[in-house]
C-alpha cells in the first residue's frame, strides 16, 4: 500500500475529494472489494450508489465483453445501433410515462443538464425552482440548482442565477412542530413561492434526497408538488440519479409516490459502473426539442448501453428489487434496535437499500460530523467501506449492492455497530 497514493498525489488533480485518502483498491466481486494488500472489505458504498448489481456481476461482464468485441463506438449522430435503441425502448417501458423518449449522457450531471436544457427550450421561461440540501451535479447548469455553497464557491457569475430555492421537507432538522403540520407548512410555502413568481420553467427535486442526507420526501409533499405544478403549467423534473434502478426496492423511487414527473434524470445504477446517464421525458416535450439543440459524441455508448440492458435484466431476473426492500427493512430494524442504547444516533431513515443514519451530539442535539468521521475510519479498519453524506457529513449512508443476503447484511451491521461503539 502507498505506491498508488504517492503517485496520485503527484499526477491527479487535488480537486477530487476522497473519503479514504489511503485506500487503494485492486478488484471487486459481488459485495466485496480487495485492496493492494489483499485485504477484503464489505462494500457499503457501491462506488457512491452505482454498482447496484454488485461488483463485476457475471451477466454485466459478459454483456460488456461481447459488445466490446463487436462495436465499442460509432456515435448516435452517425448511425443507429441496437444497444442504443433497445435500451431506450426498455427504459420507456420501465417508466410510468404514457409515451416518452430518451436522450442518453455519460453521467448524472449531464442527465440533469439535458433535463434543464429541455425545460428551458420547450417553455422558453427563465426561472427554476430547486430545494435546499439538493445535489444535482457539477456541470455549470446542474451546479446552479445544487444547494451546497462549498461546491459553488469560486464559480459565482458563471452559474444560472434565476433559481428560487425552497425548503426540502427535512423533518429531522425541523422537528419543533408536529410532522403533519411541518409537511403542510412546506406544501403551503412552495405554493406561495410559485404563485409569487412568474416565468418559472421547471421545478427540480430528488424525491429521496441523496447527497444532502438521505431523506425521503413525504408522500403528500411530492403528490401536492405534482398537482400544483401541473395546475400552474410548470414542468416537474425528478432527479433519480441516486434513487433509481432498484435502490429503494422499486425500479424508481417515483413508484413509492405514485407520481409521474414530466422529465426524469437517471444515471449511477443504470449500467453497474459503466458511464451512462439518461434524460427521459414525455414524448410531447421531447418532440419539441429541435434536432441539434442538444447532442454529444459519446451519447448512448454501445458498451455502456449493453451493460445497462444486462443490469436491468439482472435486477429483474434475480428479484433484486424485492431483496433490496426486504433487506433494507432488516437493516433499518437492526439499527433502530441499536439506536435505543446509542443516543448519538439521532435518526435512522430510508427506503430499500438507501438508508441514512444521522448522528447527533446527545447533549446538544447538534449534528455530529466528528463521530461520523471516526466511525468511517474504524469501520474501514474492520473491513467495512461505508461513506457519509449530509451538508456537514453528519449522516452515514448505507448503500450496499442489491444482491446482499440477509446474513451478509447482519454481519455488516455488527461491524458498523462495533465501530460506532468504539468511536463514542
Ligand atoms: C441526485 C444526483 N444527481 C446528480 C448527480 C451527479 O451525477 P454524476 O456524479 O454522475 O455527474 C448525483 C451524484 O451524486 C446525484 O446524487
Amino acid at each position: 500500500m502507498g505506491i498508488l497514493k504517492d503517485k496520485a498525489k503527484k499526477y491527479i488533480s487535488p480537486v477530487l475529494g476522497k473519503y479514504f485518502p489511503d485506500l487503494e483498491i485492486v478488484s471487486g466481486e459481488g459485495i466485496y472489494l480487495y485492496d493492494t494488500d489483499g485485504k477484503k472489505y464489505i462494500d457499503f458504498s457501491c462506488g457512491i450508489g452505482v454498482t447496484n448489481t454488485g461488483h463485476c456481476h457475471p451477466k454485466v461482464v459478459k454483456a460488456i465483453t461481447k459488445q466490446a468485441s463487436q462495436l465499442i463506438h460509432i456515435c448516435a449522430g452517425i448511425a443507429h445501433y441496437e444497444p442504443h435503441v433497445k435500451l431506450a425502448e426498455r427504459l420507456v417501458n420501465l417508466l410510468p410515462f404514457k409515451e416518452a423518449s430518451v436522450v442518453f449522457s455519460q453521467s448524472g450531471s449531464e442527465a440533469v443538464e439535458a433535463s434543464l436544457k429541455l425545460a428551458k427550450y420547450v417553455t422558453k421561461k427563465k426561472k427554476l425552482v430547486a430545494f435546499t440540501h439538493s445535489f444535482h451535479g457539477r456541470t455549470l447548469g446542474a451546479l446552479s440548482v445544487t444547494y451546497k455553497e462549498k461546491y459553488k464557491k469560486g464559480y459565482e457569475g458563471w452559474l444560472i442565477d434565476d433559481i428560487i430555492r425552497l425548503d426540502y421537507p427535512y423533518y429531522f432538522h425541523n422537528n419543533t412542530m408536529e410532522y403533519r403540520d411541518y409537511v403542510y407548512k412546506c406544501i403551503a410555502d412552495f405554493k406561495k413561492a410559485i404563485l409569487e413568481n412568474n416565468d418559472i420553467a421547471a421545478v427540480i427535486i430528488e424525491p429521496i434526497l441523496g447527497e444532502g442526507g438521505y431523506v425521503p420526501a413525504p408522500i403528500e409533499f411530492i403528490q401536492e408538488l405534482r398537482k400544483f405544478t401541473e395546475e400552474q403549467n410548470i414542468l416537474l423534473i425528478f432527479d433519480e440519479v441516486q434513487s433509481g434502478f432498484g435502490r429503494t426496492g422499486t425500479m424508481f423511487a417515483m413508484e413509492h409516490y405514485d407520481v409521474v414527473p414530466d422529465i426524469v434524470a437517471l444515471a449511477k445504477g443504470i449500467a453497474s459502473g459503466m458511464p451512462l446517464g439518461a434524460c427521459v421525458a414525455k414524448k410531447e416535450l421531447m418532440d419539441q426539442w429541435t434536432t441539434s439543440a442538444h447532442g454529444g459524441t459519446y451519447i448512448g455508448n454501445p458498451v455502456s448501453c449493453a451493460a445497462s440492458l444486462a443490469t436491468i435484466s439482472a435486477l429483474e431476473e434475480e428479484n433484486l428489487l424485492e431483496n433490496a426492500y426486504e433487506t433494507g427493512k432488516l437493516i433499518t430494524s437492526l439499527l433502530n434496535e441499536a439506536k435505543k442504547n446509542l443516543p448519538v444516533i439521532g435518526d435512522v431513515r430510508g427506503v430499500g437499500l438507501m438508508i441514512g443514519i444521522e448522528f447527533i451530539n446527545p447533549t446538544t442535539k447538534e449534528p455530529n460530523p466528528e463521530i461520523v468521521k471516526n466511525i468511517k475510519i474504524k469501520a474501514l479498519e474492520k473491513g467495512l467501506v461505508v461513506i457519509s453524506c449530509g451538508d456537514t457529513d453528519q449522516v452515514l449512508r448505507l448503500i450496499p449492492a442489491l444482491i446482499i443476503t440477509k446474513s451478509q447484511a447482519k454481519d455488516a451491521i455488527d461491524i458498523l455497530i462495533s465501530a460506532i461503539k468504539e468511536s463514542l
